[in-house]
């Protein structure tokens, strides 16, 4: 068997990961579980926009946090990536002495799986520094028993989540797809978001379906097809997530008014997804929307992006 490869370290022997944001370019929603969870059959594709997550040995557990949203992360033990940490070390007997820096771009409590990217990022981080290198579906087992969204997070690319999302099969992606998201003030919460999605429910006529992945949108995220994927784009979660923040309405018009193939909220929001046609189109797109005031900011970028990667 070969060895496993050396990490790198920096100068403190301070291990940093990369990890990427997602959108849901399908996000089905079946009936509400006995554990409190629905089942899903969510697409994820990670995209272009990273948090960093470094380690470094400390005396004790601590948490830092940088970037113009640090302010609305916690930065104590509630905090996911910490808890990563915990876990990873009672799983080996260690002590969870690391100091873990988290440096924010991902929106916060915005629907792109910040939170998930930190935990998997930690997770990932921790293991090289402490030397462990554990087998990648242990890594996933654990991401899982952390979130749903988080063993995507290490995982990257396109995948079909199914279960509550942890259950992954990786998806064949034919090319980029170009992306805006227009960051709203203020975060939805998770869990509240999918209370909502039940309570409109009840009071609508019919069953809630078993979700199914789409197949005409996973045949056009195998070709790569943009203009094909546009009008496949669906989240069970819109609903529940305009009746909370109504005025997301107005965002998602504004950037479909400036030239958007498709808009939708991503995962529980209050972020939400453009599909452009290609870079230069994303690029209009992001403009008009910080011009409109209807967001806090919008970026343009692209997917699928590469999952937790040491750098
Ligand atoms: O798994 P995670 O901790 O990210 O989930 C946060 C919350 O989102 C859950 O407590 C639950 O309320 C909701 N959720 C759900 N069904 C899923 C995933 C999350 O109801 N499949």
């Amino acid at each position: 068997m070969s060895q496993p490869a050396a990490t790198p370290t920096g100068p403190a022997g301070t291990v940093t990961v990369r990890v990427p944001a997602k959108v849901n370019v399908q996000l089905s929603v079946g009936p509400l579980r006995p554990d409190g969870f629905h089942d899903l059959a969510n697409v994820f594709l990670a995209v272009g926009l990273y948090d960093s997550v470094s380690a470094t040995r400390a005396e004790a557990p601590l948490l830092t946090v940088s970037g113009p949203d640090a302010a609305q992360v916690p930065q104590d033990r509630t905090n996911l990536a910490a808890r990563a940490a915990e876990l990873l070390a009672r799983r080996n007997g260690l002590a969870p002495d690391v100091h873990l820096h988290i440096a924010k771009d991902i929106p916060v409590a915005g629907g792109m799986a910040g939170g998930s990217a930190d935990a998997a990022g930690a997770l990932l981080a921790c293991d090289r520094l402490w030397g462990l290198h554990t087998p990648r579906e242990e890594l996933l087992a654990l991401c899982a028993e952390l979130g749903s969204d988080v063993p995507f997070s290490l995982a990257g690319g396109a995948a079909l989540g199914e279960g509550r999302g942890e259950v992954l099969t990786p998806l064949e992606v034919g090319g980029d797809f170009h992306w805006v998201f227009a960051v709203a003030e203020g975060g939805l919460s998770t869990p509240d978001v999918y209370r909502e999605c039940d309570r409109l429910r009840e009071a609508a006529e019919g069953g809630v379906p078993e979700p199914v992945a789409h197949e005409p949108l996973l045949a056009a995220l195998r070709a790569g097809d943009t203009q094909a994927l546009a009008p496949t784009l669906r989240n069970d979660l819109q609903p529940a997530a305009l009746s909370l923040r109504p005025a997301l309405a107005e965002t998602l018009d504004t950037g479909l008014a400036a030239g958007a193939l498709a808009a939708l909220v991503s995962g529980s929001g209050p972020t939400c997804a453009f599909l452009a046609a290609d870079a230069d189109s994303a690029i209009r797109v992001a403009h008009a929307l910080t011009a409109s005031g209807t967001c806090r900011a919008a970026r343009a970028t692209s997917g699928p992006a590469p999952g937790a990667t040491v750098v």
